[in-house]
């Protein structure tokens, strides 16, 4: 593997760029010379973004307002960046939602919905990506998460997301190795940002002090590197945790003192 590859010249697509780890994700692609199409639903954030980009930064944003539940959105924002930017290096899938807790009390509405971001979205983005990216032998990274590593009691619906999300692209690698694309999964544990809000009524950033959890911009990082491997390489799956994630472990019966 490889970290020093220089990303100037790479055409990049990141959806959910409006906050957190996407918007941290995008911002440092940008800063390491690539041009970014960043995608969200909240335009007035993206162009945030954007305006904190100066001439004189190698980089550039493109804003791209899309809901990642429509296909035809998709497609347009995967037609407009290859318009714009001449091709596709690098995509980012990284849009999520975490559903309401519990399956009892959830809607049919919110359950179309969160399948439409986290399942649905995550699909139709690849179908649409795939052709430009064999081209450029490029890069496609998936925003998984711990919760797709274990089981997760305390929101089956987003577990089996981030589940069917590995087997997906794991599978989905072996389909397109031949074709000089990588496929990659980064699974965060908890990461200080917006998430939380709609589902509990509290984001992380209400939860955890800084320096308690992941920052983006450290989950940020870790998504660049696997972005940035090029053939013959490809970083399959990447685990980023703070480092007491696993303090349960230690009070588990069948592992005696
Ligand atoms: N934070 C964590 O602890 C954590 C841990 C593991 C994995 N993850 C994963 O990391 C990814 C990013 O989460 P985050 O923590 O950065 O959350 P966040 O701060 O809440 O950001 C979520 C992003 O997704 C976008 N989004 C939501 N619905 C969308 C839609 N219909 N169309 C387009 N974009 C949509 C939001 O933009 P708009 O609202 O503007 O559309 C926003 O930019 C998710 O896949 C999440 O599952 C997070």
């Amino acid at each position: 593997m490889t970290d020093d590859s220089d990303l100037s010249g790479k055409r990049a697509i990141v959806t959910g760029a409006s906050a957190g780890i996407g918007r941290s994700t995008a911002r440092l692609l940008a800063e390491e010379g690539a041009a970014v199409a960043v995608a969200a639903r909240r335009e007035h954030r993206l162009n945030e973004l954007a305006d904190e980009f100066g001439p004189s930064d190698d980089g550039e944003i493109l804003v791209v307002p899309t809901d990642v539940t429509d296909t035809d959105q998709i497609d347009a924002l995967v037609a407009e960046t290859v318009d714009a930017f001449g091709g596709l290096d690098i995509v980012v899938s990284n849009a999520g939602l975490l559903p309401p807790n519990g399956i009892d009390d959830l809607t049919e509405d919110q359950y179309r919905n969160f399948m439409g971001v986290n399942v649905d979205g995550m699909y139709f983005l690849t179908k649409a990506s795939l052709p430009h990216l064999r081209e450029g032998e490029g890069n496609l990274v998936f925003v998984g998460s711990y919760a797709g590593t274990l089981p997760f009691p305390r929101s089956p619906l987003y577990a089996g997301s981030k589940w069917w999300l590995r087997g997906f692209a794991h599978s989905l690698q072996g389909a397109e190795g031949m074709e000089g694309v990588a496929v990659s999964v980064v699974n965060p544990g908890e990461v200080r940002t917006e998430i939380g809000e709609a589902a509990r009524g509290e984001t992380n950033i209400d939860r955890y002090d800084p320096g308690e959890i992941t920052e983006p911009r450290e989950a940020a990082e870790a998504i660049v590197f696997t972005a940035r491997q090029h053939p013959p390489n490809t970083v399959t799956e990447l685990n980023l945790m703070r480092r007491t994630k696993f303090d349960n472990l230690r009070h588990r019966s069948e592992f005696p003192d």
